[in-house]
């Protein structure tokens, strides 16, 4: 009776873990999964902001309120962290943001050859942004996508796997002043 009890109890466990988060977005289970791992201490603060901005690549207004209540914190004081460090950035400074996935999974299909395809073309370095604001470059640990894997964000959409010639190819108009 207990056995099937427990057997039970262990099913609804796995069906839940299964479920995909409400909002859609496979990072923001791998957050969860992170933050409860911290078993959502606020003072894991920043070692979550850290695996949050890995993750996303900057932390957004949204992303920051969703720390703050998960965590149980009042949000000015995630705001204040997030802001005192250098190394937490609130958003990309360009008009385009393009997120290359480094995580094991894309990185061994090739992840790297897309991040030196775009540093070459833009002329700048991965966490930078062109000097004419155009392109902000950033990177991501794993945003739990493997199964398309390589995966790069461009504007927040998830592209499947990419190549150094499709990257160039979706970047090339936003490189023109002129551009989209
Ligand atoms: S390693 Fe890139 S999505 Fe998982």
């Amino acid at each position: 009776m207990l056995v099937t009890e427990a057997r039970r109890r262990l099913e609804r466990k796995k069906a839940r873990a299964a479920q995909p988060h409400p909002s859609g977005d496979k990072r923001l289970l791998i957050l969860d999964a992170f933050m409860k791992r911290q078993q959502f201490r606020g003072d894991a603060l920043i070692e979550v902001l850290h695996k949050a901005q890995e993750l996303f690549g900057f932390l957004d207004d949204g992303l920051l309120v969703y720390v703050a209540r998960a965590l149980k914190l009042p949000p000015s004081r995630v705001y204040g962290v997030a802001t005192f460090y250098h190394f937490f950035k609130l958003k990309p400074q360009g008009e385009h943001t393009c997120v290359v996935c480094l995580g094991t999974a894309c990185y061994v299909k090739g992840a790297d050859k897309i991040m030196a395809a775009i540093e070459q073309r833009a002329g700048i370095k991965n966490g930078e942004t062109t000097p004419d604001n155009r392109l902000s470059l950033l990177s991501a640990r794993c945003i739990g996508a493997c199964g398309i894997a390589p995966a790069v964000v461009y504007d927040g959409a998830v592209a499947a796997k990419q190549t150094p010639e499709s990257t160039l190819a979706l970047i090339e108009p936003w490189m023109n002043r002129h551009g989209p």
